[in-house]
């Protein structure tokens, strides 16, 4: 390769500094080595902002050569951005997000976030464990949710980058001290992010603890994959490979019981648009969780990572998979989305301008005896993978 096409090659793979190295010719091998060594797949680091307390926030930009581009920022492991390209191969924004780090720490329905130490809810706060209970802030009443007001949400998470050929990753640490949001046993949790060359966004979870506790983390972006956030996501075709709901009472805490999805509005097991059955007034659990708000038992739950769920915007041609070791997923449509919280250029947030797809256990599993255990113990490893797989079609 000649210096000029190296250079050239260098602005879309490397970083700035690496930059200046590579185009005043100097170390010419070295400069090869690393060209090959990152190939496909930068990660950037810039200075985001302070946080209230006068804490540092670094946001960290991976980049592949597809056209995909993700911003993770220190404070909540927050994606802040994630970019994908439509049919026609223009990259646009498909998360919801904020411009600026006060609007995160101000009122963020958890945007972006990485959501611990568990997603979802307790019922009425309470869990016991070896006999002993624990009582944590009720902050979506009557219950716990997303655990709690100072989760990890609104954590500041230490970070390490990695670079692969075909793939950069963020690592994040954050270690949640024994009794942080009523939780027992000091949680050490890795989040690690990785984009890959072939517009795949993996999210993997690992976590120890010196005491028995409870975990069920996950993550929370909200996406609109038309990238046009005025309109609803009504018209994106779901499919999820399930076959049974967890059904929640009024205050969105399973029943205990999981139904079959058959001849219900909760059947995506074939490609089935939000919008078709979402205003169903006749369905009492459309109506307790004001639209889609709910878990879904995934199948075949001993194969590991497998398909979970996608997401299909025929406007752009935008397609989302989600692939996933964990036995649920919360579809949620943004129902609590009012029109308050502002856009990044301007205008509001409106209902059902945004949908997740959270990767979990279910619901108040620490007590309902019958749910796969969130239990984790001193000596084991807590090791969960989702991927966030994006194409067109
Ligand atoms: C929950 C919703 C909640 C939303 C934002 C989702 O995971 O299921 O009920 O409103 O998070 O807080």
């Amino acid at each position: 390769m000649n210096l000029v096409k190296r250079c050239v090659f260098g602005i879309s793979i490397l970083s700035l500094a690496s930059l200046n190295v590579q185009c005043k010719g100097e170390k010419k091998e070295e400069v090869t080595q690393e060209a090959k060594a990152t190939d496909s797949v930068s990660i950037v680091k810039t200075e985001y902002g302070k946080t209230e307390k006068g804490v540092q926030i670094d946001r960290y930009t991976l980049k592949n050569q597809k056209g995909m581009e993700v911003n993770i920022i220190t404070y909540g492991g927050i994606i802040t951005s994630l970019k994908v390209p439509n049919k026609a191969g223009k990259s646009e924004e498909v998360v919801i997000g904020f411009n600026s780090l006060e609007q995160y720490q101000k009122a963020n329905p958890y945007f972006g976030a990485l959501i611990g130490r568990y997603g979802n809810r307790i019922a009425k706060g309470k869990f016991t464990l070896d006999g002993k209970q624990y009582s944590l802030a009720i902050n979506n009443e009557p219950n716990a949710l997303h655990g709690g007001p100072e989760g990890f949400h609104r954590a500041v998470w230490t970070a390490e980058e990695a670079k692969g050929g075909d793939s950069a990753s963020l690592k994040l640490k954050y270690v949640s001290k024994d009794m942080e949001e009523g939780y027992p046993g000091n949680l050490t949790v890795f989040v690690t992010y990785t984009l890959n060359k072939d517009n795949t966004l993996d999210v993997s979870y690992d976590a120890t603890t010196d005491k028995k506790t409870v975990v069920n983390l996950t993550q929370h972006s909200y996406f609109n994959l038309s990238a046009d956030f005025t309109k609803p996501i009504l018209d994106h075709v779901i499919t999820i490979d399930s076959d049974k709901l967890v059904p929640v009472d009024a205050t969105l805490i399973p029943t205990g019981k999981l139904t079959d999805v058959t001849n219900t509005p909760f059947d995506f097991r074939k490609p089935t648009t939000v919008g078709a059955r979402i205003n169903n007034a006749t369905d009492d659990q459309l109506k307790k969780g004001l639209g889609y708000d709910h878990c879904w038992v995934l199948n075949n739950q001993d194969k590991g990572n497998r398909f979970a769920a996608s997401a299909y915007d025929p406007t752009s041609g935008r397609l989302l998979e989600v692939y996933t070791d964990q036995p649920g997923i919360q579809f949620y449509t943004g129902n609590f989305l009012d029109g308050t919280l502002p856009m990044r250029n301007g205008g509001t947030y409106a209902h059902r301008t945004g949908f997740c797809l959270e990767t979990q256990h279910y619901p108040d599993s620490p007590n309902q005896k019958d749910f796969p255990t969130t239990v984790l113990s001193p000596g084991e490893n807590y090791k969960t993978k989702t991927s966030f797989k994006f194409s067109v079609k």
